[in-house]
C-alpha cells in the first residue's frame, strides 16, 4: 500500500509510449460542506458527500510522446468543440500534479470531455471533470507501474483530483466519501478522500437527489474566492469546529438510518454555508428569491405530509432535494406540481446516489 504523503508516491520516470483511456466520473453533493482551505488545496475541515449517479463527466485522453518539450502540452475539447478558455484551469492542474507525475512532462495529450448534464445549468462540473481527468492520468501511469494496486490507484486519483478542485477528491468512489482529517474516521486524510460503504444503513444507498435549477447563470462569486474569504472570517474557527462535529454526528446517523436527524444536519450545513457567504467581508448572496421559495414550500410540505424530504445547497442558487427512494413517486408529483414554477425554464435533474467512477 502506498504511503500517501506529499513525497512518497512519486514513481520514477520510464520511457514514454502512446496510450489511450476513457473514464466516467460522477459529480457529488456535500452533506457536510468543505468551505475554507489552506496550503495547496487542503481543507480546513472534513466534509462528507453523496456520490451522484447521473451527473457525470466522461473524459477521453490520448497520450503521445513529445520529446522536444519539458512540459506537458495538450488540446482540450468539450462536447466536441475545442475550448481554449478551459486551458488556464487545466494548466494549473498540470502544474500542481507534475511533481507527482514526472512521466507527464514529455507528453502531448488530446483531452476530450462530455458532460451528461447541461454545462449552462449552474451545476459545477469541476468535481466530475477533474476526477475523470485525474483517473485518466493515473491510468496512464499504471501502464508503466502495474504494481500500483487497486486501492492505491483510486487513492492517488483522489489525491490528484483534489489538486484540480477540492471537492473532486470526493468524486472517485461511492456511495459516500469523506475528505479531510477527522478524529471520527480512521484513515481519513486532508490529502485524499476515503470511501465509506460499510455499515451504512440501506436507506442511504439508494437516496434520491432532485436538483432544481433555479439559476443557470455563472455565479457572481466563485468558490475559490469564497474559500479565500474564510481566511479572515470572524466565525471561521467556530464553523470548522461545527463541521467536525457534524461529520461525527452524520457518521452515526448514516449507520442508524435516522432520517430526521439526517435532514437536520444537512439543512443546517447548507444554510451555514450560505451564512458564511453573507457574513464574510465583502459579504455576498448566492441564493435567489426562488431558492427561498422552494425551501419554504419544502418545509411546509414536510410539515403537512410528514414526508422525509430535505434540501441542501451548493455554492449557488440551485436546490438539491434529498429523499429516500421509497418516497420518490410522491415527491416527484409534489415537485412537478408545486416547485417547477420556481425553476428557470422549469428545469430539474433527477439523480440518485451512485457507486463512483468507472473505466469505459
Ligand atoms: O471544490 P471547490 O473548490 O469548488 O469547493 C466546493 C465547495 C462546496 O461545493 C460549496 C462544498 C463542497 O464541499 O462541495
Amino acid at each position: 500500500m502506498l504511503r500517501m504523503n506529499k513525497d512518497s508516491f512519486v514513481f520514477s520516470k520510464k520511457s514514454s509510449k502512446s496510450f489511450h483511456t476513457v473514464w466516467k466520473a460522477p459529480s457529488n453533493i456535500a452533506l457536510v460542506k468543505y468551505w475554507g482551505k489552506y496550503g495547496v488545496q487542503l481543507p480546513k475541515n472534513p466534509s462528507i458527500s453523496f456520490t451522484l449517479s447521473n451527473c457525470v463527466t466522461t473524459t477521453e485522453v490520448s497520450f503521445s510522446p513529445n520529446d522536444k518539450k519539458k512540459y506537458p502540452t495538450f488540446e482540450f475539447y468539450f462536447n466536441k468543440n475545442e475550448r481554449k478558455d478551459f486551458h488556464p484551469k487545466i494548466n494549473q492542474f498540470f502544474e500542481y500534479i507534475l511533481p507527482y507525475f514526472p512521466i507527464l512532462e514529455d507528453h502531448h495529450m488530446v483531452i476530450s470531455s462530455i458532460n451528461s448534464f447541461p454545462h449552462s445549468s449552474g451545476i459545477a462540473s469541476s468535481a466530475s471533470a477533474m476526477a475523470a481527468l485525474a483517473l485518466c492520468v493515473v491510468d496512464f501511469e499504471k501502464q508503466f507501474h502495474p504494481e500500483l494496486g487497486e486501492q492505491d490507484f483510486f487513492k492517488k486519483a483522489s489525491f490528484l483530483a483534489r489538486l484540480g478542485s477540492g471537492s473532486a477528491s470526493r468524486s472517485i468512489k461511492g456511495p459516500l466519501t469523506l475528505w479531510g482529517k477527522s478524529p471520527a474516521f480512521r484513515d481519513s486524510s486532508d490529502l485524499y478522500a476515503i470511501p465509506f460503504d460499510s455499515g451504512i444503513h440501506k436507506i442511504f444507498k439508494t437516496y434520491c437527489d432532485t436538483i432544481l435549477i433555479v439559476d443557470k447563470e455563472k455565479k457572481q462569486v466563485s468558490s475559490s474566492v469564497g474559500h479565500k474569504l474564510m481566511q479572515e472570517h470572524p466565525f471561521a474557527e467556530n464553523r470548522f469546529d461545527q463541521a467536525n462535529r457534524n461529520c461525527e454526528f452524520l457518521k452515526s446517523v448514516l449507520k442508524t438510518g435516522d432520517i430526521e436527524r439526517f435532514i437536520e444536519i444537512t439543512e443546517s450545513e447548507a444554510l451555514t454555508l450560505h451564512s458564511m457567504m453573507m457574513t464574510s467581508s465583502p459579504r455576498y448572496l448566492l441564493m435567489k428569491p426562488n431558492t427561498l421559495n422552494i425551501i419554504n414550500r419544502v418545509w411546509e410540505y414536510r410539515f403537512e405530509t410528514n414526508t422525509p424530504i430535505g434540501f441542501t445547497l451548493d455554492a449557488g442558487a440551485n436546490v438539491h432535494l434529498l429523499y429516500p427512494a421509497i418516497e420518490s413517486e410522491k415527491v416527484i408529483t409534489f415537485i412537478k406540481s408545486e416547485l417547477l414554477d420556481y425553476c428557470q425554464s422549469g428545469q430539474f435533474i433527477q439523480d440518485r446516489v451512485g457507486q463512483g467512477a468507472k473505466k469505459m
